[in-house]
């Protein structure tokens, strides 16, 4: 039997239309999808939009649409997007549809049946942006801002519904060590089991203030709080018809690392409440990092999104879609941050898919129109088929792990061995001086690895592999390579067959077009590229001195022996605290891939608040020795930071580096 394979994109907000950042979700989900298909799992690949709450509801009345119409019409936007980029859900879910609202009723009523949801009041900070409460500590001060948004956060007081999330602390803890890839990457693990650990509260569920939401069944006054509604999308969603019920536990949620904590605390903990077993629950939460943009998160509130349809067609009508899908998954790491730039993606389409990919194609070309006979082989060819077979194997791991950058990482070594193959097998040398046995073998060599790499490409680049596929003579789509046949050797081809070649897939960008792009996608100036200069600094340069004078405060040379016995290493903030009569001083728990978190007592209040720091990658000092601060208050460690007349900034990582990754 086929095994099933369940992937989710989060449902969308539609407040905003879809951007590369919402897009990077849904085309990693695609990704994933295509290749569990190719691979013969029974897939299913979910998304859809988040409709309900009070922000829906304002927006609505501010244009004098009911809401429903407005949800109907930006939710079509979404559903239009996914297909114009390659992507194929196999279901599209509304959070407003009754097939919905149906389910999370039903799914609510267990939990009420079995106990944890009871009625009381809730008074709290709620920020309308994240629909979610906020303690007074979590606000920036003055005035209770939402440290998201920057708008100041609405005091609610209403009966509530609460969840009693406080009673699933231990099962949820006991989950995460049993099944310790339950969230990945395992950073963010590390940073889940801290938010619990440091206790959990009962949630509020329900709300009085507005209508636009599920009514709680037998008390219609209360609707669901958007957070229970949403998440459930994911079970009612393969409820109907009977059939989909089998792809239920989904083997893999892909969120953003923003919603992380309630994809891997709410939604297990709602239900183990309703009943579920931990083998019915969702086997793992993939939390990917943002895209940024001129080094932000790219998002609507910062004006820095770009349209991935416009991007796709400026770059090319025909293989713009999957030159964007290429780029997204293979320059971003997947699970950290990464930064879009039209620079990289020029680059990468000049030199990865032209230069290589592309390029072994036409190679194949001026020699040959029907597929030659292979012949004897020889050293090259068995160097190429050990490099196929590594590369190969490799993605294969790296595509299961979820990992689709590493994956095509693998893939294009592969392709790197087919080019040195052909320079070293040198057909043209084999044709000028008659050879055609030998020519055949390195033709019908070359022709099958095309073929074992337009299956491989095909996940991330369906249109790609098609026309690399139409090329070679075969038939658009590979058919489904099972679990012991993804091109863990390059196929075997007819001798005979026709090789219709055609113009290249990825031709080059004239100049004009390509400052054309660079102009239209440079990054925001607000968003972090420095500002031109201003006129009056455009005056000759002053000569620079011979040789740099060293400053009046510096210190003598060191060795690189004595800065390698600094052990540097990165850290991530679990928690931190306010040091009782010590104004200066900050108690801090740091990640830094050890055992245990250490302790380290840092002398930065005056530039901090402690609940800024956590989650925070920061440099730590690893061997000094311990410090004592105080009456049991001893660091172990410090961390390193910048300080002048505006204060001390800490050095953080550009990128998500694990806790514990070496400093040098
Ligand atoms: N509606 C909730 C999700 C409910 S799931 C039960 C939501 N919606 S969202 O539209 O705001 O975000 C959807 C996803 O897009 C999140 O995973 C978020 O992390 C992701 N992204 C939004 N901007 C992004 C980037 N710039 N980069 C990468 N992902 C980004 O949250």
């Amino acid at each position: 039997m086929k095994s099933p394979f369940y992937v989710t994109t989060p449902i969308y907000y539609i407040n905003d239309v879809p951007h590369l950042g919402t897009a990077y979700t849904t085309i990693a989900a695609d990704v994933l999808a295509r290749y569990a298909r190719l691979r013969g799992a029974d897939t299913w690949f979910l998304t859809g939009t988040d409709e309900h709450g009070i922000k829906v509801q304002r927006v609505a009345e501010q244009k004098g649409t009911p809401p429903q119409e407005y949800a109907d019409e930006v939710s079509a936007m979404f559903r239009a997007t996914w297909p114009r980029l390659g992507c194929a859900p196999d279901d599209f879910i509304r959070t407003s549809e009754a097939r919905h609202k149906a389910g999370v009723q039903d799914l609510w009523r267990k939990i009420r049946d079995r106990g944890d949801l009871f009625l009381g009041h809730y008074e709290g900070l709620y920020c309308v942006g994240c629909e979610a409460y906020y303690t007074e500590k979590d606000l920036k001060q003055p005035g209770n801002l939402c440290p998201i948004h920057g708008t100041a956060a609405e005091t609610v007081k209403e009966e509530s519904y609460f969840f009693r999330l406080s009673k699933y602390a231990d099962r949820l803890l006991a989950l995460y060590e049993k099944n310790p890839t339950f969230v990945q990457p395992t950073s963010r693990l590390n940073e889940v089991k801290s938010f619990v650990q440091a206790g959990l509260s009962d949630l509020s569920v329900s709300r009085t203030t507005f209508q636009w939401g599920i009514p709680v069944p037998d008390d219609a006054k209360h609707v669901m709080y958007v957070w229970f509604d949403a998440l459930s999308n994911y079970l009612t969603a393969v409820q109907e018809p009977a059939e989909r019920r089998r792809f239920w536990p989904a083997s893999v949620h892909l969120v953003g690392k923003d919603i992380l904590r309630f994809h891997a605390i709410y939604w297990p903990a709602f239900l183990m409440a309703a009943g579920y077993a931990d083998d019915e629950l969702p086997k793992q939460i993939f939390a990917h990092g943002f895209l940024t943009y001129g080094g932000q998160k790219m998002s609507k509130s910062l004006r820095n999104t770009i349209s991935p349809a416009d991007l796709a067609e400026s770059l090319s009508p025909t293989v713009g879609v999957d030159a964007v899908r290429y780029c997204l998954m293979r320059a971003i790491s997947f699970g950290q941050d990464g930064d879009f730039s039209i620079d990289d993606v020029l680059a990468r389409y000049a030199s990865e898919l032209g230069n290589s990919l592309g390029n072994l194609l036409n190679r194949v070309q001026p020699f040959a129109k029907v597929v030659p006979s292979k012949g004897v082989t020889g050293p090259l060819e068995a160097d190429l088929a050990a490099a196929h077979a590594e590369g190969a194997k490799a993605a294969a791991e790296a595509f299961d792990a979820y990992n689709p950058t590493r994956a095509l990482d693998a893939i294009w070594t592969v392709c790197a061995a087919a080019n040195v193959y052909v320079d070293k097998s040198a057909p043209w040398a084999a044709k000028k001086r008659g050879d055609d046995a030998r020519l055949g073998t390195i033709v019908a060599t070359l022709v099958e690895e095309l073929e074992a790499l337009s299956v491989m490409v095909a996940p991330v680049m369906p249109s790609v592999a098609a026309a690399m596929r139409a090329q070679l003579g075969l038939p658009a789509q590979a058919g489904v390579v099972g679990r012991d046949q993804w091109p863990f050797a390059a196929p075997t081809r007819s001798t005979g067959e026709a090789l219709p070649g055609g113009a290249p897939i990825f031709p080059r960008f004239e100049k004009e077009k390509e400052q054309e792009l660079r102009a239209r996608f440079a990054p925001p100036p607000e968003a972090g590229a420095a500002p031109a200069a201003p006129e009056k600094a455009k005056t000759p340069p002053v000569a620079a001195p011979a040789a740099v004078a060293p400053a009046a405060d510096a210190k003598p040379a060191v060795t690189y022996d004595d800065f390698a016995k600094l052990e540097l290493k990165v850290g991530v903030v679990l928690s931190a605290e306010r040091v009782k009569k010590k104004d200066k001083l900050l108690d801090l728990r740091v990640e830094i891939g050890e055992a245990e978190p250490r302790r380290i007592v840092a002398g930065i209040a005056t530039s901090y608040a402690p609940e800024a720091l956590v989650g925070k990658r920061v440099v730590v000092l690893a061997n000094l020795p311990p410090r004592e601060f105080g009456k049991g208050l001893v660091s172990q460690g410090m961390l390193l930071a910048a300080e002048d007349d505006a204060g001390i900034r800490l050095l953080t990582i550009d990128g998500e580096s694990g806790p514990g990754a070496k400093v040098r």
